[in-house]
């Protein structure tokens, strides 16, 4: 009776899992804040993409560790870079993967912020070149969605200009719209060492309260090019990702972040709560208040579990 009444139905097919990847070979890097979650070298993110299909995931969603950072964050649109190179390895050997790359400069740059820097302030539109020549860069090695998670104003327009013009008219763009100036991404920055080493990103970033402010966001975005939006963090914007729902047709998604991710892991390690249960829940509940695919570090275990019946 249950089953044929129940409203929402999380399925594996809504899952893309998140990826951390650099340089090297068997390399499986465990992230202390994220506990289950490694940094990975190309050929350990092909195999886990393997893993990943095989429960039924259709997509990931790459992360880069650079070799080396400097002040405009170069080696992000370098046909060298680590995603570039996992992405062209994935494409090969995963090809019924869809590969999504996050799009930004916090993890190349020096200083760790989204954007170039001019008297101490991020230059929003000095950046946007910079912005376009990584999206280029994932989209020649094979991305087939490309994902500014930067925040400048006019960076989607920027990269769409700039994929029609170089023949990758048929690569997507996921944006960031709603994305807040969050404490939720901790664990994140440690993964990949890109808290800004000055300051904060409240410059760019969203405020946390304000749900209406994001709608606009999220509406410039479409307007500008993109194919789907996302609202992130995802706990605690739940009425965000309704209203998104509700106003516009476009595929949204919603990303269950790093802090969320760590705060379910710390409570399980301690066995205070059932971890398959919360997982599943929480999961649902994202796709239930309107999201139609959940970034999350959790597809892996999700994927088995639903699998196994819920
Ligand atoms: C920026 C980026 C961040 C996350 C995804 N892309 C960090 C930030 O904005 O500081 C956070 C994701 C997470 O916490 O899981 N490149």
């Amino acid at each position: 009776m249950r089953a044929v009444v129940r409203e929402t139905r999380l399925t594996a097919d809504r899952l893309v899992a998140g990826f951390f990847v650099r340089h090297g070979k068997g390399l499986r890097q465990a992230i202390s804040s994220l506990p289950g979650v490694s940094r990975l070298s190309p050929d350990e993110a092909v195999a886990e993409a393997q893993e990943l299909r095989s429960l039924g995931v259709p997509a990931v969603i790459l992360f880069g560790i650079p070799e080396k950072k400097d002040d405009t964050g170069s080696e992000a649109w370098d046909d060298g870079a680590a995603v570039q190179e996992t992405v062209r390895r994935l494409k090969k050997e995963v090809p019924e993967i869809l590969v999504v790359t996050d799009v930004c400069l916090d993890e190349y740059t020096s200083h760790g912020h989204c954007g170039v820097i001019r008297d101490g302030e991020v230059d929003n539109d000095a950046t946007l070149p910079l912005l376009a020549k990584v999206a280029l860069a994932q989209a020649r090695a094979g991305s087939d969605v490309v994902a500014p998670s930067d925040m400048m104003d006019g960076r989607v327009g920027a990269i769409r200009r700039a994929l029609d013009g170089n023949g990758f008219e048929q690569t997507a763009i996921l944006a960031y719209s709603a994305k807040s100036a969050s404490a939720f991404y901790g664990p994140f920055r440690e993964a990949a060492d890109s808290a800004p080493k000055f300051g904060d990103r409240r410059g760019y970033q969203m405020d946390a309260s304000n749900g209406r402010e994001m709608m606009r966001e999220i509406a410039l975005d479409l307007e500008e090019g993109a194919d789907a939006v996302m609202v992130k963090p995802a706990l605690a914007y739940f009425d965000v990702i309704r209203q998104a729902r509700d106003r516009f047709d476009a595929p949204i998604a919603a990303y269950n972040v790093s802090g969320e991710y760590a705060m379910v892991k710390a409570a399980a390690a301690n066995g205070w709560i059932d971890e398959k249960r919360i997982v599943l829940e929480i999961l649902t509940g994202i796709v239930r208040a309107g999201a139609d695919f959940v970034i999350t570090y959790h597809a892996r275990d999700a994927a088995r579990w639903l699998k196994e019946g819920g």
